[in-house]
Order: structure tokens, then sequence, then C-alpha cells
């Protein structure tokens, strides 16, 4: 299938504008809180974090939860009846998802800020109701779908995953409490492979099936290598979350070595698809799906040294920061870079006239300052865990927050443009 044909009748399917932008919206406002939580954490509280309550955790959910989820309920709810030609289920649904979810998330990143646990189980439980329901829609929507399987197979899977982090957890949030659980840090290993790994990266994979080829007008990737992304990463998964809950070295060990060819198998699809495209300059935000993409190799092999029994402090946290701030998060940023700019130009003609050009709608210069800052933060912040060393890591906490000061800008200018771009229309309507 030619990726144009995507966009068939994509026009009939866009949401409210106001819709997927609640989400994304959210996401930049909680990308930059978590930067400033990190500061205030400082590099003292960053060096030597293996877990536990405390800003540190507060600001990682403001990313997992406030950043990556958010973006992709903002995404999915609009590119999967795109992709699926199937309505993802009524408006007051999806609103509704919003109303339990962003709230939650603020109180749940509170209660784990101040340790109060009330915050904490309240703001979990929203995020937790949120999430399912969105689980829900997405997976009613997949039910009847039988073509697509790069799409519809790692969309099951982040399902799946979703269920089993919400319910470690929860176990994780209510064992700060009653302590029950027999091993807290194997849990959580477990809970941030499904996480990460599962609910986000086979959501990433997922999507990359169509938005890849789409954004840069490449081939589109074979159902086959679609379908053998999937089997892997599923048979990955299920071994690293197991290996990881029961402390199995050699299971996760598996698990990882199952990843990394996954991940082969669905890299190698991309690069096909990216040499095969029409236009021949790539645009600036596939700068930062390249650091994406040379980051989610390197973060499963350094998944093998707290697998394989190296202290957790700083190999189990090099590792976790490869995951969410170097893979997960640069993936994110980019398609977010795309996405805004690309909806507000579907809706610019709604009001008759020319449609805006995506080039006039996405300002280079706060895109070209999040790129350098956040690459800078990913290396500094790595060789800060790794070297214990305070100064390089404040620099790249420093960074990292004018990275998500400037990826703030773009949003707010992509948003200012579209609405000018707008306001002229119905000014010409009205004269008209
Ligand atoms: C509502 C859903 C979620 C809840 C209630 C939750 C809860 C928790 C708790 C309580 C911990 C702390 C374990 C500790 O350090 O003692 C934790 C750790 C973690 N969570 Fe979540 N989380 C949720 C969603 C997510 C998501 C969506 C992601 C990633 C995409 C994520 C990634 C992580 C990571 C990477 C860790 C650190 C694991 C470690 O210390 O080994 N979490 N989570």
């Amino acid at each position: 299938m030619f990726p144009g044909s995507f966009m068939m009748g994509a026009k009939d399917r866009l949401l409210p504008p106001s819709i997927p932008y609640r989400f994304f919206v959210a996401a930049v406002a909680f990308h930059l809180l978590a930067w400033i939580l990190l500061l205030a954490a400082g590099a003292e509280g960053v060096i030597g974090f293996v877990g536990g309550q405390g800003l540190v955790l507060a600001a990682l959910h403001l990313i997992t939860l406030g950043t990556l989820a958010m973006t992709a309920m903002g995404a999915g709810i609009q590119l999967l009846p795109v992709a699926t030609r199937r309505p993802l289920g009524p408006i007051w649904a999806i609103k509704l998802m919003f109303i339990l979810y962003a709230p939650g998330v603020a109180l749940f990143a509170i209660g784990l800020a101040t340790g109060l646990a009330g915050f904490q189980h309240g703001g979990a439980g929203l995020a937790v109701a949120g999430l399912m329901l969105f689980a829900v829609l997405v997976g009613a929507n997949l039910r009847k779908v039988n073509d697509l399987p790069g799409v519809t197979l790692h969309a099951g899977l982040a399902v799946v995953s979703l269920v089993g982090l919400a319910v470690l957890g929860l176990l994780l949030v209510i064992d700060f409490t009653k302590g029950f659980l027999p091993d807290h840090g194997a849990m959580a290993a477990a809970h941030a492979v499904l996480a990460g790994y599962g609910f986000m990266g086979m959501l990433a994979l997922g999507f990359s099936y169509v938005l890849i080829p789409m954004f840069v007008l490449g081939s589109a990737v074979p159902d086959q290598v679609g379908r053998r992304s999937a089997a892997l990463s599923a048979a990955g998964l299920v071994c690293g979350a197991a290996g990881s809950a029961m402390g199995l070295a050699p299971l996760t060990v598996l698990g990882i070595v199952l990843g990394l060819v996954a991940c082969g198998v669905y890299l190698r699809g991309m690069a096909a698809s990216v040499k095969s495209r029409m236009k021949k300059r790539l645009e600036p935000f596939f700068r930062m799906v390249w650091v994406a993409w040379a980051l989610l190799p390197v973060s499963l092999v350094a998944g093998l040294a707290p697998a394989l029994g190296a202290p957790a402090d700083p190999w189990a946290s090099l590792w976790g920061f490869l995951l969410v701030f170097g893979w997960l998060l640069s993936f994110v940023t980019a398609i977010l870079q795309r996405i805004m700019p690309f909806l507000a130009s579907m809706h610019s003609s709604a009001l008759g006239g020319k449609p805006a050009l995506l080039s006039h709608l996405a300002p280079k210069l706060p895109a070209d300052i999040h790129l350098a800052c956040h690459s800078a933060a990913l290396f500094l912040i790595a060789a800060g865990m790794v070297g214990g060393w305070v100064w390089p890591l404040r620099l790249g906490l420093i960074a990292g927050l004018a990275g998500a000061i400037s990826f703030g800008v773009y949003t707010f200018m992509v948003l200012r443009r579209y609405r000018s771009h707008m306001a002229a229309a119905a000014a010409a309507n009205h004269e008209g």
C-alpha cells in the first residue's frame, strides 16, 4: 500500500483540532515541568538515583506519563481512525480520557515529589483510568482490522503491555506505604521494561510503519517485516519482563537479544523506506529521529550490564535514562515536531482558501535549538551518571531545560501561526 493512499479520506476523519492539541500542549507543558523538577533535584539528586520517591521519580513520570504517553494518546486518537478507516469511539469518551488522565498525572507527580500517599494513590488511580479508557478505545478500533499488521500487531502488544505496566505501577505505589512486595526493585525493573519497550516502544514502532513512509514519501514497509518485528518484540518482552521480575539473568539476557533482533528488523524496514523516498532532502524533524533510532539499540545493550549483575548505580539508571530520554523522548519529540504543523496544515483550509504551508507553520530556529540542547543533555547526563561527575551532569540538566523551553516556543509559534492563518481566512470569507 503506498503511503499516499493512507491519507485518502483522511480529512473526513479529522477530529476537531482542540481534541488532539489539548494532549500535545499538555505533553509540551509536562516536558518543561519535568526538566524544571530535575534541575531542582540537582546533579546530586540524579547521581546515584536507583528508584524511590522524590523529585527525580516525579520528573521521570512527568516525562513517561506526562509527555510520552500523553503524546501517544493525542497522536493515537487522530492517526488510528485514519489508518484503520474506523472511528476510535465517541468524542465524549476521548474528552473524558483527557479529563481523567491529565489531572491524574499532575496529582501523581505531586505525590511522588512530596511523598504524600493520598496524592500518589489518587493520581495513579486517575492516570490508570485514563490509560485504560485509551486501551479500550484502541482495542475496540483494532478488533476488526486485518490489514496493516505493522500497525495493528504492535498496537495490540502496546495495549497488553499497558495493562501489565499499570498493574505493576499500582503495586509499586502501594508498596511505598505497605511494603509487601518481595523484591520492589525487580518489580520496578519489570514495570520499566513493559512500560518503556512494551507500551511506548510498541506504539512508536507501530506508528512508524505508517508515519515514516508518509512523512518522507517513501515506499511502504512490507507487511511481513511488521509481522516479524512484532513476533520478535513479543517474545523479547515476555522474556525481558519475566526475567527482570524474577531476577533470572539468562531469561532477561534472552529478552534483550530478541529485542535487538526485533530492532534490527524494524530499522532495516525503516531504512529501506527512507532510501526509496521521493523527496531527497529530509525535513528538520528527521534529525531527531536519527538520534532516537541510534539510541534504541544502545539502550538495549546498556540493559545487559544490570541484567548481568552490574551495580544498579550507575548501570540500571543509565539504562533507564537511555531508554526513556534517549530512545523514547527523542522519538516522541521528533514526531510531535512534525505532527503538530501537519495537522494544523490539514485543518487550515477548513474555512476555504489555500491551506497553510507546513514550512510556514513550523519555525526552524526553535527546533534547531531543541535538537542541539536535547542532544547535549543526553551526552552530558549519561557521562555524568557513569563518571559520578557533578558539573557535566548539572550542565546536562541546564541544556535539557533550555531544550524544553525551546520546544515550548516551537509549539507556541505553530499554534499562533495556525490561528493567524485561520483569522485571515475568516476575514477573507467575511469580505467575500
Ligand atoms: C499510571 C501508570 C504508572 C504508575 C502508577 C507508575 C508507578 C511507578 C512507581 C511507583 C515506580 C517506582 C519504583 C521505585 O523506584 O521504587 C515506577 C518506576 C518507573 N516507571 Fe512507572 N508508573 C507508571 C507508568 C509508567 C510509564 C508509562 C512508564 C514509561 C513509559 C514508566 C516508567 C518507569 C520507569 C523507567 C521506572 C524506574 C524503574 C526502576 O527504578 O527500575 N512508568 N513507576
